[in-house]
């Protein structure tokens, strides 16, 4: 009974109201899982509505509280309407975790001003608008978390970078922006780094089973990542217990990184 009022003294998330953009897929889905199981009333934020009310229905199943909206967040209109809309459904969020992102992939030499847009749309601008919309109000409460998910294509350049490794560089940068000025007021901002991890976006790639042996083998750990290997981190940052860790790009990749 000790142990279990100190870790919900460190960890719970009862009370707070999470919002996770890509909630409905691959490391998002598990993060808004993890969240809403951690105490949190969780918000889905993506574009297919088969995906959101499937994840939404599996967590209210679980005795958790959680709804959807269906937004694109590639536009500017888009991201404001989806802002405006899940605050409806349990009010402000004191946790903001972006994690829908897009990865195209062109070699450079053909990468299309179109695809640079509609990446830095999704990847960069939607986390910043959100930002701008969210941060004020949580620094005005005195509690806020924000986390983003990028890429170890923030730190290098892996598999045709492109337009997704600058996004992912950029967002680290936002990490810091935000920390830097909203951290004096109890708003912390991070960012999880994933190496390769076996979702959705990668379905390309995963179904070359050579390839996703010779990754394996550049971690530590001998494997590639999960989805729910990001849930015990999530917490962490969404938690009372990381009050002091910001502007940190933590990288949750089995060792890759630094193999
Ligand atoms: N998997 C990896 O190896 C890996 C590695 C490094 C970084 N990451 C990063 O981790 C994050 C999650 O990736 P994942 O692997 O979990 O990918 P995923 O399974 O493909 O999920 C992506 C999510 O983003 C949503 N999304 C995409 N475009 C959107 C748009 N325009 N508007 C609203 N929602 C949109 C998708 O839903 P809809 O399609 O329904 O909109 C989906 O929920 C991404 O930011 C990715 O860059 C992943």
């Amino acid at each position: 009974m000790i142990s279990q009022a100190y870790l919900s003294q460190l960890f719970s998330l009862e009370n707070r109201v999470a919002l996770v953009t890509g909630g409905s897929s691959g490391i998002g889905r598990a993060v808004a899982g993890a969240l809403a199981r951690a105490g949190a009333s969780v918000v889905v934020v993506a574009r297919k509505e088969t995906e959101l009310a499937a994840t939404v229905d599996e967590l209210t199943a679980g005795g958790c509280r959680a709804a959807w909206v269906s937004a694109d967040l590639g536009t500017r209109d888009g991201v404001r309407a989806a802002a405006e809309e899940a605050v409806r459904a349990f009010g402000e969020p004191d946790i903001l975790v972006n994690s829908a992102g897009i990865n195209l992939r062109p070699p450079m030499g053909e990468l299309t001003e179109d695809v640079w847009d509609t990446t830095l749309a999704v990847n960069l601008e939607a986390p910043f608008l959100l930002g701008q919309r969210f941060g004020p109000g949580m620094a005005e409460r005195g509690f806020g978390r924000i986390i983003h998910i990028t890429s170890q294509q923030a730190h290098r350049a892996f598999v045709q970078s492109g337009a997704y490794g600058v996004s992912k560089g950029g967002l680290e940068s936002l990490a810091r922006s935000q920390a830097e000025a909203w951290s004096p007021y109890g708003v912390t901002c991070n960012t999880l780094v994933p190496g390769f991890v076996m979702t959705p976006l990668n379905a390309r790639l995963a179904n070359d089973p050579e390839k996703v042996e010779a990754l394996a083998a550049r971690t530590m750990t001998g494997r590639n990542g999960l989805a729910e290997d990001f849930e015990g981190a999530a917490v962490f940052l969404a938690s009372r217990a990381s009050a002091y860790v910001t502007g940190q790009s933590i990288f949750v990749d089995g060792g890759l990184s630094v193999h």
